[in-house]
């Protein structure tokens, strides 16, 4: 695992970017592993402003989503399926039919959880996964638990996540209370992983995620056993690491 200290969220963002950049550059027809919420939108913006500048091709590009709410319309601006078009999808040249998500509005969870690690096996392997991670340490969503969930499943979101992630609903009862994640196993599966992240309140999840025991209460702890793991954090993500 290399860990990258970021002066701040920009750079961050910026350092990201660099590496999708360079993936997509060295392996134009890749399948990257995308994640949503607020970490990696900078950048997402950052690979726009570079596709808009014509130095970055998405044509060939296949991508995988980590996970979704379940019960959610795509059209509801708040699934992940939305998020994706909204900051990049929509601005780049990828081909949709190369774009997959769970489908949150499948409620039959054991056929949709079969159906999306059928497609990931299908596309032969995630040749980059992006990662952000939960102040709970999650991953995707997979929560702390008593044990690392293998496969693509239904998960019930964790209080403190719900109540996270309530600032982009109108109230904390439109939350959604389950979602469909790529299990462990499916993330771990991925050739590269590239985990970003940033500010303070995410020092715990880092410092225990990465210099920790490796244990399913803390499910990024995981990562510490993949071979090829960069992780971006800024400075205040990385303040209660040890030195
Ligand atoms: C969300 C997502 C994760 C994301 C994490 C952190 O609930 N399911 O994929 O990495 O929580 O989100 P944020 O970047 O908004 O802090």
């Amino acid at each position: 695992m290399r860990i990258y200290e970021a002066k701040d969220y920009d750079d961050m963002s910026r350092k990201a970017a660099n590496i999708i950049f360079a993936q997509v550059t060295m392996k134009p027809d890749c399948t990257l592993g995308l994640a949503t919420g607020s970490t990696p939108i900078g950048m997402y913006q950052n690979l726009v402003e570079r596709y808009n500048a014509g130095d970055i091709d998405f044509s060939e590009v296949t991508t995988a989503n980590l996970d979704e709410y379940r019960g959610i319309e795509p059209t509801n601006e708040q699934s992940y399926y939305y998020f994706m078009n909204e900051h990049l999808f929509s601005k780049v040249n990828i081909d949709k039919n190369n774009t997959n998500i769970p489908d949150g509005t499948n409620m039959d969870v054991e056929a949709e959880s079969a159906r999306y690690e059928q497609v990931l096996r299908t596309l032969g392997g995630v040749d980059m996964q992006l990662l952000g991670i939960g102040r709970n340490g999650h991953i995707g969503f997979n929560e702390p638990g008593e044990e690392f969930v293998k496969e693509t499943h239904c998960v019930d979101l964790a209080e403190s996540t719900i109540e996270a992630n309530k600032r982009f609903f109108d109230s904390i009862d439109d939350v959604p209370k389950q979602a469909y994640t790529m299990g462990i196993q499916t993330i771990m599966k991925a050739k590269k992983i590239l985990l970003i992240v940033s500010g303070e309140d995410k020092a715990d999840a880092v410092a225990k995620s990465f210099f920790g025991p490796v244990t399913p209460k803390v499910p990024g702890s995981i990562l510490q056993m993949h071979q090829d793991v960069i992780v971006i954090a800024d400075r205040a993500a990385l303040s209660k690491c040890p030195r």
